[in-house]
């Protein structure tokens, strides 16, 4: 089921009275990343994802993003479907936002799931890669950036085994709004770095991270791990960045130990 909020593209499964889970997908991506979470969850969660603003079917608007307006979306979202303390779970790009929402209104939230993500922010050779991926998508279009971007979040071996499903998201993410592609790329390039606040996190924290993940590498994530109280890390056997979509079943079955772990306590 889907419903627009400050229009954005809201989707929702499962019974409202139950816990909710916040998935935030990665860049260029949309919500159907989630899709194989949001079916072994929602039967026992009520599973909430939406379009981050510029992506999928949420429209672009000015581009003018920053990590903060989508923070401030994901405020909007709680609110509007009523969400009592979600868990939030983010993947990478999800990942930078889900931080910089805890770091803002941890009291909001019951638990955090981070995927394939780190708290450091850019620096000076990643900004200049968001800016040559800019420049790329003026003058080549968003597809020829999408078509290189995309083989790098994943393994070959996943995405030879994915096949219809990887070329469907290669597809959507081809397809993608150029303005809403580059909007990203400077709300990422100028987010804040939200390492400091790792040490001051309360709620429980599940981090995992594709054994092959090149972008957010399992060594950077445990160093993450490592530095907030009491948090879980697990490698996700065989993946790269997009553990959620190239191991499914390993993915559900942490996230599953964690939720029945952390919301029994
Ligand atoms: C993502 O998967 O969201 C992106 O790879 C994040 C990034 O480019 O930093």
């Amino acid at each position: 089921m889907s419903l627009l909020v400050n229009n954005l593209a809201v989707f929702h499964e499962g019974n409202s009275s139950n816990v909710s889970i916040l998935f935030i997908h990665g860049f260029p991506y949309d919500h159907q990343m989630w899709k194989h979470q949001v079916s072994a969850f929602k039967s026992t969660h009520y599973c909430v994802s939406h379009d981050i603003r510029g992506l999928g079917e949420s429209p672009a608007g000015d581009g003018q993003f920053t990590i903060e307006y989508f923070v401030d979306d994901l405020e909007q979202i709680i609110e509007n479907l009523k969400l009592d303390h979600p868990v939030l779970c983010g993947l990478s790009m999800g990942g930078y936002i889900s931080l910089r929402a805890v770091e803002r209104m941890e009291e909001k939230f019951r638990a955090l799931i981070l995927c394939d993500t780190k708290s450091e922010a850019d620096n000076n050779e990643a900004k200049l890669k968001r800016a040559a991926g800019i420049k790329r998508i003026n003058k080549e279009g968003v597809q020829k950036f999408a078509a290189d971007f995309v083989p790098n979040c994943f393994t070959k071996e996943s995405i030879e085994k994915l096949g219809e499903e990887y070329i469907s998201i290669l597809g959507r993410s081809m397809n993608s709004n150029p303005e809403g592609v580059k909007g990203c790329l400077l709300a990422m390039a100028g987010r804040t770095d939200t390492t400091d606040y790792l040490s001051k996190i309360k709620i429980p924290v599940l981090v995992l991270c594709g054994e092959k993940d090149t972008l957010t590498s399992p060594e950077t994530m445990k160093a993450m791990a490592d530095k907030i109280k009491g948090s879980e890390f697990a490698i996700v056997p065989g993946s790269g960045h997009m553990s959620a979509v190239e191991n499914p079943l390993f993915v559900n079955e942490k996230i599953g130990e964690f939720l029945s772990k952390e919301l029994s306590a």
